[in-house]
């Protein structure tokens, strides 16, 4: 294994036994994951995120395929895995009914830390995530953010390495969630490696050094944000047109040298271009010409989201946490 590779997983398959037969979670996923990188796990709900999640942190078992962190298997010896990582699942686990103090001080001693070591990190991790105002509340007084700020400074106590996050702003304000992005990126400048889900294009756009697109199981585009949406060189123009009028645009405008693809999609037409600017007029005249009433039009830089269309043949919205 190549040491900058800190997470490996090749060709790894799961499924899950339920009452209406099987769900195949995972279908031969591949990824690698370099020292130092935040890595970007994007995919809808349901996509296999938390499961690739719970496998690397060694709380399920695979049916198939190899994982390894911090180059051990996560199969032969996941004790070793364990002390190498920090893992902060979607729900979180702090005790609620403790203080925020509490939580850091009983983790510690939890992996072994002594009491004074223990307080000693707990008070570094209360200033990197600006605790200070609440962490001697019980948790359950807690807002959102403080929420998933101590969560995270959990996972963080026995100083690991790599950090596994598992969708930590889901259902944050805006606010909220830029001030835990802050805090991210300050783990990886103090060198964490940082495997992070979401199903928030932006929230993977902006944090991401490189990331996966997983769907179905599957993982379908893995890069740096901008080499992805470069594959999707030009911009993109979307036209609204009736239905109807839908396959004789596509004739008309498919012919045409700079529009290099034109692909339906709800109630408009997706039209891939390498000059917006240069096929505006171009797309009004052969509409006009053909008297065809144009209803909408918008024009747009190439986003994650296009990268994930082009890949599934579905938008990926950002909805709200079920
Ligand atoms: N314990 C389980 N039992 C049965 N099915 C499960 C279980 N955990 C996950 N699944 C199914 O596996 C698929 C992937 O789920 P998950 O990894 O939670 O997706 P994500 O985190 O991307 O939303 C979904 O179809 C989900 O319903
Ligand atoms: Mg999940």
């Amino acid at each position: 294994m190549d040491p900058k590779n800190v997470v490996v997983l090749s060709d790894v398959w799961k499924s899950f036994r339920t009452s209406k037969g099987g769900v195949e979670a995972l279908r031969g996923v591949d990824l690698e994951v370099l020292s130092g990188e935040i890595f970007g796990f994007l995919g809808p709900n349901g996509a296999g995120k938390t499961t690739t999640l719970r496998i690397l942190t060694t709380l399920l078992p695979f049916d198939k395929g190899e994982a390894r962190v911090a180059g051990v298997d996560v199969k032969k010896e996941p004790q070793k895995v364990r002390e190498q990582i920090g893992y902060v699942s979607q729900k979180g686990g702090a005790d609620r009914s403790a203080t925020g103090w509490e939580n850091l001080v009983l983790q510690g001693c939890l992996y072994g830390m002594s009491k004074q070591e223990a307080k000693k990190q707990a008070n570094r991790l209360v200033e990197t995530f600006a605790l200070e105002e609440c962490i001697q509340r019980f948790v359950s007084t807690y807002s959102g953010g403080q929420q998933r700020r101590l969560d995270i400074a959990l996972g963080m106590m026995h100083q690991p390495k790599i950090l596994f996050l598992d969708e930590p702003t889901n259902g944050l304000d805006p606010q909220n969630r830029s001030h835990l992005w802050s805090k991210i990126l300050q783990l990886k400048e103090e060198g964490v490696t940082i495997f992070l889900t979401s199903h928030y294009l932006d929230e993977v756009d902006a944090l991401s050094d490189r990331l996966a697109i997983m769907d179905y199981g599957k993982i379908v585009a893995t890069g740096t944000p901008a080499m992805l949406k470069k594959e999707i060189s030009g911009d993109i123009v979307t036209i609204g047109v009736r239905k109807e009028y839908h396959s004789k645009v596509i004739e008309l405008l498919e012919v045409e040298s700079m529009i290099r693809e034109v692909t339906p999609h709800d109630q408009n037409l997706r039209l891939y271009v390498d000059k917006g600017e240069a096929a505006l007029p171009q797309i009004f005249r052969l509409l006009d010409q053909a008297k065809i009433q144009l209803e909408t039009i918008q024009m747009a830089v190439p986003s994650l989201n296009d990268v994930f269309l082009k890949q599934t043949g579905r938008l990926l919205r950002n909805e709200e946490p079920s």
